[in-house]
């Protein structure tokens, strides 16, 4: 959460330019508010406001400042309101150091009094500010660098920090634990959040590791260790669509995102039979050696993972892979992990602070670490033994679509090297299928979305499914919506069924157990929004299969969402209070 960007070497006219583009391309991270710092002339310039970019911007022209040098960072609030003083970039005292920072500071209020007993003036409730005034304060006594190392030592939290002082042509960026990495350019260099950031402008990315900090200028830059001992780093090269991230004809990402769908699983399924072949078969490996398998996984990407355990349960008529599935901020409490354990995280961006946690705690119980990200170079795949690309593509709608697909297409195609039957090459033409259906799934939101609540039910596969359907509904079109699985209603919930009370019920084959727990709830009145590939229903879905009809279910969900949402009203890309990769615990 909270995207950072910085330039160091931008020409001056256009740095104002430069850093909305760069802050925007990370927006998805978060958009509370937004702030910038221009380095002109030796003195440093703040503009921020509360809003999303576009917002600030129309009221504070970001594009006019000039300089060298410059920070930005789009903000999902932790501490503090969603106010223009909270907004980042925050300045000492003296206003000589200016920072943004993603990340918590867990011992910020310690920091804070002790500085404020010193003198310190704090202008925000924030954690990040203590940062500014830590350094103030220390390089009263030491040089910078010093005070890096003593930052590295003294704080306790997250952070990725980006720090310009008055009077240098220079950017110091430190790091634990929250996301950052350098893009070096030709003529200058540029610190992101990630390499989104930057993909437009170079293929040339150097990652900081925990606990490591650097000091970056127009030509050079040096990083170094928890001592302030000089490190050297390795240059990635990196390849990344580009097209990828335009809207194209869409209006929204949402749908252009949920339209690509068919093309990113002939990708993906392509990819594991050439560039991925090898990985893909040192994965199977790593589950064959493995007495059990748990899958660490975090919001939609949860959903995929408890998927891939049906699939993974049903490789075999006799007995499949012994698997489970974790939300990722449980793991610790819930998982019985060793070294015979073969830990899979599952997550799109790669980031997901809950995931790199339930990893950590694993790797220290000598769990192998396996994962499948969306993500190219994030943390997640980074820290792991093996790691499979999800081969999505840029997903900037915050709601996981597209990813989500490719994720469970993975997970079958893993399920189908075990035994699992299913024919995934017809996957992308069923999906097709499935989009064409969108203006009969367009009528069913139009007649339920001024409800205030509604329920998703599922058994055995379409279970996941439920609660994914459910998701998206929540996050995107603010309706409260639960995905259950049809045999525990009736334990409770079903006191909830009121005459009209929306109930889509997702039923795979001949699941008759599945269609009583429908009966059930019609008889109390509810209206039945029934998704079937076997019974009559509202939307037929064309396959057999189950391991497609958890797909296919989960799409008819998406573009239900969509176009609740579109009847609602509601900024469908960019959901209130939610961002898209959660950095923070
Ligand atoms: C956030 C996003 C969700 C996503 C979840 C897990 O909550 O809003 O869309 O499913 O994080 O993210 P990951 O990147 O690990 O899949």
């Amino acid at each position: 959460m909270c995207g950072i960007f910085g330039i160091v070497g931008s020409k001056r006219k256009e740095l104002g330019r430069t850093l909305l583009k760069g802050i925007k391309r990370l927006e998805y991270r978060g958009y509370d508010s937004v702030g910038m710092a221009a380095l002109d002339k030796g003195k440093i310039k703040v503009k921020k406001a509360a809003g999303a970019v576009d917002k600030a911007d129309k009221k504070l022209n970001f594009s006019e400042l000039k300089g060298h040098i410059g920070i930005t960072h789009s903000r999902w609030s932790t501490h503090g309101g969603v106010t223009d003083f909270n907004a980042h970039p925050h300045q000492s005292c003296d206003k000589n150091i200016t920072i943004v920072h993603n990340g918590i500071i867990e011992n910020y209020e310690e920091i804070k009094s002790d500085l404020i007993k010193k003198g310190h003036k704090f202008r925000s409730e924030t954690d990040s500010e203590v940062i500014a005034h830590y350094f103030e304060e220390k390089i009263k006594q030491k040089p910078i660098k010093q005070a890096c190392v003593d930052f590295l030592k003294e704080i306790e939290g997250t952070f990725a920090v980006l720090m310009m002082k008055n009077d240098e042509e220079k950017i110091y960026a430190l790091k634990r634990d929250s996301p950052l990495v350098l893009g070096i350019c030709e003529e200058y260099n540029i610190l992101g959040s990630d390499i989104y950031a930057f993909s437009d402008r170079t293929d040339k990315a150097v990652f900081f590791d925990n606990d490591e900090f650097a000091v970056i200028e127009k030509d050079k830059y040096q990083f170094y260790d928890t001592k302030g001992k000089k490190i050297t780093k390795k240059i990635q090269t990196f390849v990344w669509e580009q097209e990828e991230s335009l809207k194209e004809k869409y209006p929204h990402f949402m749908i252009k995102e949920i339209m690509e769908e068919p093309r990113v699983v002939k990708r993906l399924l392509m990819s594991l039979k050439t560039d991925q072949k090898d990985n893909f078969n040192k994965f199977i490996d790593m589950i064959i050696k493995a007495e059990k398998v748990i899958f660490a996984a975090s919001g939609t990407s949860y959903h995929a993972a408890l998927l891939g355990v049906y699939y993974f349960h049903r490789c075999s008529d006799v007995c499949g892979i012994e698997a489970q599935a974790l939300i990722a901020s449980e793991f610790e409490h819930f998982a019985n992990v060793d070294s015979n354990t073969l830990v899979i995280a599952v997550s799109q961006s790669g980031e997901t602070m809950d995931v790199i946690e339930a990893l950590k705690f694993a790797k220290k119980r000598k769990a192998k670490i396996a994962s499948m990200v969306n993500v190219p170079y994030s943390s997640i795949q980074r820290m792991s033994d093996i790691s499979l690309q999800v081969l999505a593509g840029q997903e900037i709608c915050v709601a996981a679509t597209k990813s989500f697909v490719n994720q469970v297409t993975l997970l079958l195609s893993i399920a189908k090297e075990f035994g699992f039957k299913i024919n995934l090459d017809t996957l992308s033409e069923r999906i097709e299928e499935m989009l064409a259906k969108k203006d009969e799934i367009k009528k069913i939101a139009k007649k339920i979305y001024k409800n205030k609540d509604l329920y998703v039910l599922g058994r055995g596969l379409s279970y996941p499914v439920a609660r994914e359907v459910a998701l998206k509904i929540k996050e995107i079109s603010y309706i409260h919506a639960e995905g259950m699985m049809g045999g525990e209603l009736k334990h409770g919930t079903i006191a909830l069924i009121e005459k009209g009370t929306p109930v889509i019920s997702l039923i795979s084959n001949k699941d008759y157990d599945m269609l009583s727990n429908t009966k059930e709830v019609e008889a109390r009145g509810a209206k039945i929004i029934k998704v079937t590939n076997e019974f009559d229903g509202d939307i037929k879905i064309n396959t057999s299969n189950d391991g497609k009809f958890g797909v296919l279910a989960a799409i008819f969900g998406q573009l239900l969402t969509y176009y609740m949402a579109l009847e609602l009203n509601l900024p469908v890309d960019k959901p209130r209070n939610l961002a898209k990769s959660v950095t923070v615990k």
